[in-house]
């Protein structure tokens, strides 16, 4: 099968993270069985939609934070997706004309599609790879060709690691790629939470991890291991929405709407 760009659908039999996740988003790259599986998750917890639209608006505000606010110039963007809204390199390089973005994800149609958005662009890649062997992402001709290893990055880990269960080892496939960061990068990590929420987040995991791929929703604690040896900027590591806006406050403001996924950035000590 092939999509009306011309792009194969490999493995579009059976649901994919990356194209539910899309269809979530209201994109146009999903296939039938994406959205029989988007809507049995959809049946257990109908703020699936809302909970994937603010994890997006989240990497847009990160992104602009750091190369606005902070001055990162580099992006690495592991378990990138589909195009969809906001995508890094467009919200870096509005910014930072300069700003060179590689997209790294497992899946070959989301990364064939990145491949023909990026291709009149020079400073931005997308490259196949799997996260859980990061030695492959980090020595990949185009990673290493495109980004200077030896200057500050931003890993970019946003709404992937819960599709790591701990046997996978995901504290140490990022701490690989923190060790190989200079002092100076930023880590970006979203990740889904059951705290504080009702047994329905619970059972829409199990829905996730029947018809699409293993996942492990994580304690704050847990989430919070991801940034060992980094220190959280302000307003730390927070539920969305309203990242952004407690950022600027300095401070965690209402707890009013905000929905089952942890948002965090840190620095790189
Ligand atoms: C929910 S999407 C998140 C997309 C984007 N980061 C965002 O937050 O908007 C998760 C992505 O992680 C990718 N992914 C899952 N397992 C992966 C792995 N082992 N290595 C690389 N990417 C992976 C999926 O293919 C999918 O595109």
């Amino acid at each position: 099968m092939r999509g009306a760009d011309g792009v194969a659908a490999v493995g579009a039999e059976g649901p994919n993270v990356a194209r539910v996740y899309d269809f979530f988003l209201g994109g146009a790259h999903n296939f039938p069985a994406d959205r029989e599986a988007a809507a049995q998750v959809e049946q257990t917890w109908p703020q699936i939609r809302a909970t994937a639209r603010v994890n997006r608006l989240f990497l847009g505000e990160a992104v602009r934070y750091l190369a606005g606010g902070v001055g990162i110039r580099q992006f690495l963007d592991i378990g990138s997706g589909m195009p969809t809204m906001g995508n890094v390199h467009e919200v870096a390089q509005q910014l930072a004309p300069d700003a060179q973005v590689v997209y790294v994800d497992s899946d070959p149609v989301a990364v064939a599609h990145s491949q023909i958005l990026l291709a009149p662009n020079p400073l931005a890649t997308a490259v196949e790879a799997d996260l859980l062997r990061p030695d492959e992402i980090l020595e990949h001709p185009e990673v290493a060709g495109l980004l200077d290893l030896g200057q500050p990055v931003a890993l970019l880990l946003v709404a992937v690691l819960h599709f790591f269960p701990d046997d996978t080892g995901p504290r140490h496939l990022v701490a690989q790629l923190r060790d190989a960061l200079p002092a100076g990068s930023h880590l970006v990590v979203t990740h889904a939470t059951g705290d504080g929420q009702s047994q329905q987040v619970t059972e829409a995991a199990e829905v996730y991890r029947r018809t699409t791929a293993p996942f492990q929703l994580r304690a704050r604690t847990e989430v919070l291991s991801f940034f060992d040896d980094c220190a959280l900027v302000d307003p730390g590591l927070v539920l969305l929405p309203g990242w952004e806006q407690d950022r600027r406050r300095g401070r965690s403001t209402t707890m009013e709407g905000r929905l089952p996924v942890y948002a965090g950035v840190g620095r790189l000590r």
